[in-house]
């Protein structure tokens, strides 16, 4: 999401001590938070999903303030942990039964901004069956598998 207002139902102060009132809209901007170096380190712009992971190779859940995909505190999005589930699903079953190439590795990827980010003009990839050895791939598009 690249921005989110929200609007205050009473006078508040704000952690940086910044005074608002009731009716403001405030804006966070998630877009550039996931940017801000201070916030990231210098490699902030650069697709290192790594940084996601602890020195043993597992899934370090950063705090929900910092990376506000879901949003943090008492509103925060309910379907989190579920969404987390089907993206590791979806994703250990393709990577298990297939490989992915990019299909131009030349092209310049750039995003589309609309409410979500989004990729402009989509990514193709090629995908090809890895060879595993507990299944038969009986036709191009139908796997088999063994008992
Ligand atoms: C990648 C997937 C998802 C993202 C990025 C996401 C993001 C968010 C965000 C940002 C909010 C807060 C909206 C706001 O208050 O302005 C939210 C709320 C919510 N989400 Fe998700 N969501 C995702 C998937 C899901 C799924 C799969 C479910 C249900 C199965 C779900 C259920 C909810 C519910 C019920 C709320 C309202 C919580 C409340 O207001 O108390 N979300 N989500």
């Amino acid at each position: 999401m690249l921005k989110d207002p929200k609007i205050c139902f009473c006078d508040d102060t704000l952690p940086g001590r910044l005074d608002i009132k009731k009716g403001d809209m405030i804006c966070y901007l998630p877009y550039s938070m996931g940017r801000m170096k201070f916030l990231w380190g210098e490699d902030a712009e650069d697709f290192r999903p790594e940084r996601w992971l602890d020195e043993n190779g597992a899934f370090q859940a950063e705090n929900p303030f910092k990376f506000t995909a879901f949003q943090a505190g008492p509103r925060i999005c309910l379907g989190k942990d579920f969404a987390y589930l089907q993206m590791k699903i979806l994703s250990a079953v393709l990577l298990h039964f297939f490989r992915f190439e990019l299909k131009d590795e030349s092209r310049n990827v750039r995003y589309k901004s609309s409410i979500t980010l989004r990729i402009d003009g989509g990514l193709e990839l090629l995908a090809s069956h890895r060879q595993t050895p507990d299944i038969v791939y009986e036709e191009e598009e139908h796997l088999c598998f063994k008992n």
